[in-house]
């Protein structure tokens, strides 16, 4: 694996392994944490748009395989001054890095970084505009297989602002690759996916319809920073329709599990009872997720 930039160009091989290298590296922890291999060689986080979990989750990732770790910020940059990403990029390569790991909200833009990668330097997508979030989905999938034993035949509920979601949009393409039996979308009508689906998505008319004897609930945050008018936006009808509250829960089937790839908007798309419930995996995607990057990391350096 060169780069990672996608969850669509993953083979199911490369996945499994991903995954795999996950859960050896978490069996492992703490004893196993160094790799000398990776001592000194550094991971550059390029983020245009504002993270907690992913930026902090990859820099702490680096630093527990013993890698130096430089964070770029828009804030106080030369692209203040106009730099274009490109010649951010170049500019940041010159510099040696082996890992960049980048976030930006114009679809492709990171993705197109990969054509000036240097030899050695490898580029990892931490979100692009609405259409990638693969460490975000890996990190879901290893979350379900640690509590269900497998994704294989799981009825999966996305809901919530599908849309404008670069993680519906790398879950949907990674759990059909896993075997899941169902992945049912809903959400607001002018939320939905438009043109063709992968054939395991479905679309719901309502919460409750898509929940019925659901085995995993993944709600959504709305992407207000993709909408364009969000002060049309009426949030107490939104949560209405669309809050995941005990009452939608109790459709679910009896294990279900709860999840939230975050930053949770509660009241709005999810109840605190259920963000903070026995079901909710929500503290255990942010745990797993040094695990997946960590995998991520050895994997591209290590090949
Ligand atoms: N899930 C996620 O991408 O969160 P951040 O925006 O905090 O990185």
């Amino acid at each position: 694996m060169r780069h990672l930039l996608d969850t669509r160009s993953l083979s199911l091989a490369q996945l499994q392994d991903l995954l795999e290298t996950a859960r050896v590296i978490e069996t492992g922890w703490p004893s196993a944490r160094l790799q000398d291999s990776l001592r000194d060689r550094l991971l550059i986080n390029m983020f245009y748009e504002a993270s907690t979990r992913t930026r902090i989750s990859f820099e702490v990732a680096a630093k527990r395989l013993g890698m130096q770790v430089v964070n770029f910020a828009v804030t106080g940059s030369a692209a203040e001054k106009g730099e274009t990403l490109v010649d951010t990029f170049l500019t940041l390569q010159a510099m040696a890095p082996d890992i960049l790991v980048g976030r930006h909200s114009d679809n492709g833009a990171i993705t197109d970084l990969a054509q000036y990668a240097d030899e050695g330097v490898h580029i990892v997508c931490a979100g692009e505009g609405t259409r990638s979030h693969p460490s975000q989905a890996l990190i879901d999938a290893y979350t379900i297989q640690k509590i269900k034993g497998s994704v294989k035949g799981l009825k999966i509920v996305i809901a919530g602002d599908i849309l404008h979601s670069r993680v519906a949009v790398s879950n949907i393409e990674l759990l059909a690759k896993l075997g899941a039996a169902e992945i049912r979308l809903c959400g607001p009508t002018a939320w939905l996916p438009r043109g063709s689906l992968p054939g395991l998505a479905g679309i719901y008319e309502t919460l409750e319809e898509a929940v019925l004897g659901a085995d995993v609930i993944m709600m959504l945050r709305i992407q207000h920073e993709r909408i364009r008018q969000t002060s049309e936006l009426d949030l107490p009808e939104y949560a209405r329709n669309w809050c995941f509250n005990s009452r939608v829960a109790n459709l679910a089937s009896d294990n279900h599990v709860v999840m939230h790839p975050g930053p949770i908007n509660r009241g709005v798309e999810i109840t605190d009872e259920m963000a903070d419930g026995p079901r909710s995996a929500i503290h255990q995607q942010i745990a797993n997720g040094v695990f997946v990057r960590m995998a991520i990391i050895s994997t591209l350096l290590n090949q």
